[in-house]
């Protein structure tokens, strides 16, 4: 049984393209490997160090989410960064080996350097981003790491670290640990832009049954398609992105005909998809609604996932430590 690791900044709470993007692998994973799912509230510090006032409530909620979502406390270590204090100390011993030019040609920063994020983020903690990222995976001696493509250049980095770490201080100290891609689903936003809370165009996993109906009955569908009568195309309608991840092929079938055909209408074609989403959201309901009727339910998963990620934490800093004759 391989050791999978994987966290998320807590920006605020999550949308259905959240789960399909991430949670529902992470869960999958959980039943086959020994995981880590954390939320990244230092690195969260790195983009909005001035204001820290959110940085509590959106932990607490994103635990929450993750759990909500399926995530088993018993099955998996659900935890937060700062609760886990040998990252830090990782993180600086892994600065002294890292050079400099290996941080400066990671994408994001780069980027940010030509201000495509339009934050001004030039700071040492934002280039030391991609470190403290490697610290959090290589202190669990992870060997998968599911994310986004996106973020496959930070793992990559996080193996030339560890292989750099490992020459200096003792082959297999650090295993090299490898991204886990998975193929993500285009999930629109109700708007056709990218599903995304600040567009305000998300389902999110906490809307209520009512919500979703609200949020999906106007959502965009082929401009072609002004009256009932006029023909659609499915492949250039959001709506359909939305069939393809919930819909069998039967259901796409009847989607495909039903709209090139002009035999159904937008609402007949959004009325199921509808059901399937609000019938995917109820069990997660159930289990907010259970979680948010005794807070000390959060606080206990915390409290073990916290103990169980510094145990092994610590194992490995006690490793790492000695070999480097320091601390
Ligand atoms: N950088 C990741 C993101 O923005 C979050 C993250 C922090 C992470 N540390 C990690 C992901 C370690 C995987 C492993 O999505
Ligand atoms: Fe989109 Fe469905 Fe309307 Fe076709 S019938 S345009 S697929 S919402």
């Amino acid at each position: 049984m391989a050791r999978v690791l994987s966290g998320m900044r807590p920006t605020g709470n999550l949308h259905i393209g959240h789960y399909h993007g991430a949670l529902k692998n992470w869960i999958k994973l959980s039943a086959e490997h020994e995981c880590f799912y954390f939320v990244a509230d230092w690195h969260a510090l790195t983009s909005d160090y001035g204001d820290t006032s959110q940085i509590p409530v959106f932990t607490r909620e994103m635990v929450i989410d993750f759990v909500a979502a399926g995530l088993n406390p018993e099955q998996c270590t659900i935890f937060v960064q700062s609760q886990v204090k040998a990252h830090a100390e990782l993180y600086l011993l892994l600065g002294m080996v890292t050079p400099l030019p290996w941080t400066l040609k990671c994408p994001s920063f780069k980027e940010q350097q030509e201000q495509i994020g339009g934050k001004d983020l030039n700071t040492f903690g934002f280039l030391g981003y991609p470190v403290l990222q490697a610290a959090d995976i290589l202190i669990y001696r992870a060997h998968g790491v599911p994310v986004g493509e996106d973020q496959s250049p930070h793992v990559e980095l996080t193996r030339d670290i560890a292989k750099r770490f490992n020459n200096f201080f003792g082959n297999d100290l650090l295993p090299l640990p490898k991204d886990i891609l998975t193929p993500v689903p285009r999930i629109p936003g109700t708007d056709g832009r990218k599903m995304s809370k600040s567009y305000g165009n998300a389902i999110m996993l906490n809307d209520a049954p009512e919500d979703v109906n609200k949020k999906l009955r106007p959502m965009v569908t082929d401009p072609a398609r002004k009256r009932r009568t006029d023909p659609g195309n499915p492949d250039i309608c959001p709506v359909f992105d939305l069939h393809k991840v919930y819909s069998d092929d039967e259901r796409q079938a009847w989607v495909r005909e039903g709209c090139t055909g002009a035999g159904i209408g937008c609402i007949d074609c959004k009325k199921p998809l509808i059901e399937t989403i609000n019938a995917e959201l109820a069990p997660m309901r159930e289990r907010r609604s259970e979680l948010e009727s005794k807070p000390t339910l959060v606080d206990d998963i915390l409290a073990q996932g916290n103990r169980r990620a510094n145990e092994v934490a610590e194992e490995t800093m006690a490793l790492l430590r000695a070999a480097m004759h320091i601390g």
